[in-house]
């Protein structure tokens, strides 16, 4: 990597550097920060200048996605069969894959999509996690204020009323939410905006 490259202002306009691999990241972010975006059917990704996605993130056609939120390292938004919209103060972290086919993919505010997660046209109330690895299927509606657990496959159409906690695969509704869950839907959310933030100054948005 070329540091001289880079210049004084970029290399200062991060964070307070912490050591070699804080500087390393810097850099890196500064080399390559440009978001992977594709027009379909004339239909182009949107993102709101207090968005922030990362640099290998992919985004295709009809997306939108709101201030505060968040697309991490290597997710795919791929709305090339349906409209993919993201709110407020959401995240959506690396790996996780939305892709509606028959119906939007509709993500409330406050909504964090865990690592990995695949989410097809699901419709997302506020304040929502869905876990780890989950699987989403179509047609699916999950109410405000759920926790979908780690690893959870919901079976297609499925109506989630609010404040449900679901676990397995086939899911299943084992329960409602209980104030250490609804503290980690916030915590998730919350620790997601911040951390957004230092990567904004890394990586600003380029549009
Ligand atoms: C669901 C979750 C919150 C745990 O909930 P919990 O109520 O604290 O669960 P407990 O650890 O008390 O376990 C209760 C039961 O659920 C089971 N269970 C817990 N997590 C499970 C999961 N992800 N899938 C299936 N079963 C699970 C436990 O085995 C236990 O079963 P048992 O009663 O037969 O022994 C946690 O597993 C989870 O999925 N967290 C999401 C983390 C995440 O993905 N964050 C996104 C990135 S920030």
């Amino acid at each position: 990597m070329d540091v001289q490259h880079l210049g004084p202002s970029n290399a200062t306009r991060g964070p307070p550097l912490m050591g070699e691999a804080h500087r390393c990241l810097n850099i890196i972010l500064h080399e390559h920060a440009t978001m992977v975006q594709f027009e379909h059917r004339g239909r182009r990704p949107s993102v709101n200048g207090e968005a922030w996605v990362a640099p290998s993130a992919v985004l295709v056609g009809d997306v939108n996605v709101a201030s505060g939120s968040s697309v991490w390292f290597g997710a795919v938004l791929r709305a090339d069969g349906a409209p993919i919209r993201v709110g407020n103060d959401s995240n959506v972290q690396d790996g996780a894959v939305l892709h509606p086919d028959r119906s939007a993919a509709y993500i409330g505010s406050r909504v964090t999509i865990g690592h990995g997660a695949v989410l097809e046209g699901v419709y997302v109330e506020d304040e929502v996690l869905i876990g780890i690895g989950a699987l989403v299927l179509e047609d699916t509606r999950v109410g405000r204020g759920s926790l979908v657990a780690a690893g959870a496959v919901v079976p297609s159409g499925m109506d989630i009323p609010a404040g449900s906690l679901l676990m397995g695969n086939p899911a299943r509704i084992v329960g409602s939410v209980e104030p250490r869950h609804q503290r980690l839907i916030q915590e998730a959310w919350r620790h997601y905006r911040e951390l957004m933030e230092s990567y904004r100054r890394l990586a600003p948005p380029t549009g």
